[in-house]
């Protein structure tokens, strides 16, 4: 049996997610400035096949061709984010208004096409003038965000239905000044706590600058939480997984949801805790109308480190699929913060070698993956978690970071020589699943 939208709650929305440097190309069209993952593309080693954003999907020049494929899909909405260096090529001061004029029209054709523009703000493309100036180590960064935010939403305004403001800020703090992944490719704690800090304090700065001006739109966050399981019930591993589950979930949960970081990570972080100014977490705290939620993958902790479960499925990221880490997640979720706000699957997929075969490409795992985990959505829904949305990780095959375009996340296959796009089986499938019309995908069986 596979899903249909009748196993979800009425009003439910389903869509596909991108974001504006994995996707536009572009990069230094129309008054674009730097961000920092140009810089950091340039960097020798810094990205498995030495790729780089200039031109990914060429999405900036093909959207209106990209829009009439989501809306092929049949889907109810689209989550993309605005490049902060198209707006202000700066990073604060002066505002390139054909910045603005791109996204104004992206806007407008979503709605012209019915479909729900659902914007993220903050997707890493930090203007590289900010980085010179400290990045997110520096607290001036948060309040350039919100004036940023501040300027965005004021053209674009209620036309978008939500914005969020970050999107996975554990990526662009620790996975980026710490573990030195991601641009700027540090690697120092203290300096990514700061970092994670002050992406905090920018969202609430931004949320209180967009509250006047927007009056319909959601404003909220995407955080990237990732359920931690003990990879047995003895006590050194049920305190692993707890302290996973503390860096990873509740460093960023407690801070928006209940305005505090969690006293057991604070003590754990000794010296390398960010400096917290008063009022700084009722700033971060204040209510929002919606928190996104990405869902990948769960991590297995030991005391010696992480298990890789025997008899479970790995993505070609290496990633476990996991679908049953979703629900729980979701009902963990309402059952430990009172205040939280309506949830959205912002980000849900999974990376495969895909390759075509004649005009399709079949990717089964893919199918297998979105129907486990779009049930896994259905189940806590029946559990009383208030979940309205779903947007699948990706519309298309884009530069998937420091994996440059050797993993696909797409529903639609790129070409890249060509910028051919092609429906995977997933796309169909899930054409299927929103239109309820026949699919010519077979479905798998129920695992
Ligand atoms: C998430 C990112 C997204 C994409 C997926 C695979 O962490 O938000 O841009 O890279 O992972």
């Amino acid at each position: 049996m596979t899903i249909t939208r009748n196993d979800f709650p009425d009003g439910f929305v389903f869509g596909v997610a991108t974001s504006s440097y994995q996707i536009e190309g572009a990069a230094r069209e129309d008054g674009r400035g730097p961000s920092i993952w140009d810089t950091f593309c340039r960097e020798p080693g810094r990205i498995r096949d030495a790729s780089n954003g200039d031109v990914a999907c060429d999405h900036y020049h093909r959207w209106p061709g990209d829009l009439d494929l989501i809306r092929g899909l049949g889907a109810d909405a689209y989550r993309f984010s605005v490049a902060w260096p198209r707006i202000q090529p700066d990073g604060k001061g002066r505002v390139n208004s054909a910045g603005l004029d791109f996204y104004e029209r992206l806007v407008d054709g979503m709605l012209e096409r019915g479909l729900e523009p659902h914007a993220t703000l903050y997707h890493w493309d930090l203007p590289q003038a900010l980085q010179d100036a400290g990045g997110w180590v520096s607290r001036d960064t948060a309040f350039h965000f919100a004036e940023y935010a501040h300027v965005v939403a004021g053209r674009l305004g209620d036309r978008v239905v939500s914005y969020a403001t970050l999107n996975e800020p554990w990526c662009s703090s620790i996975l980026s000044y710490q573990i030195g992944e991601h641009a700027p490719g540090l690697r120092d704690r203290r300096l990514a706590l700061a970092a994670a800090h002050h992406l905090l304090l920018g969202h609430g700065e931004a949320v209180a600058a967009m509250r006047g001006l927007v009056r319909e739109a959601g404003l909220g966050i995407v955080l990237n939480l990732q359920p931690a399981y003990p990879a047995s019930d003895r006590g050194e591993d049920v305190a692993a997984a707890r302290l996973a589950d503390g860096t990873f979930n509740r460093w960023f949960l407690d801070p928006l949801l209940r305005a505090e970081y969690p006293e057991d990570i604070w003590e754990a972080y000794g010296a390398d805790v960010p400096e917290v100014q008063p009022g700084d977490l009722a700033r971060i705290a204040q209510p929002t109308d919606f928190l996104g939620v990405n869902y990948y993958s769960r991590s297995v902790n030991g005391a010696s480190g992480n298990v890789r479960p025997a008899g479970s499925s790995y993505t070609q990221m290496g990633w476990e699929v996991y679908p049953q880490g979703l629900t729980d997640l979701l009902v963990r979720l309402k059952g430990d913060y009172p205040d939280l706000p309506p949830l959205f699957i912002t980000e849900n997929g999974a990376a495969y070698p895909d390759e075509p075969s004649g005009d399709r490409v079949h990717d089964p795992e893919r199918v297998r993956y979105f129907q486990a985990h779009l049930e896994a959505v259905a189940r806590a829904a029946r559990q009383g978690v208030d979940v309205r949305g779903y947007f699948a990780w990706s519309l298309m095959d884009n530069f998937e970071w420091a994996y440059g375009y050797t993993r696909r996340f797409g529903l639609v296959y790129v070409d890249y020589e060509t910028q051919a796009r092609v429906l995977k089986d997933s796309a169909r499938w899930y054409r299927a699943l929103l239109t309820g019309q026949p699919s010519d995908v077979p479905v798998a069986a129920d695992d």
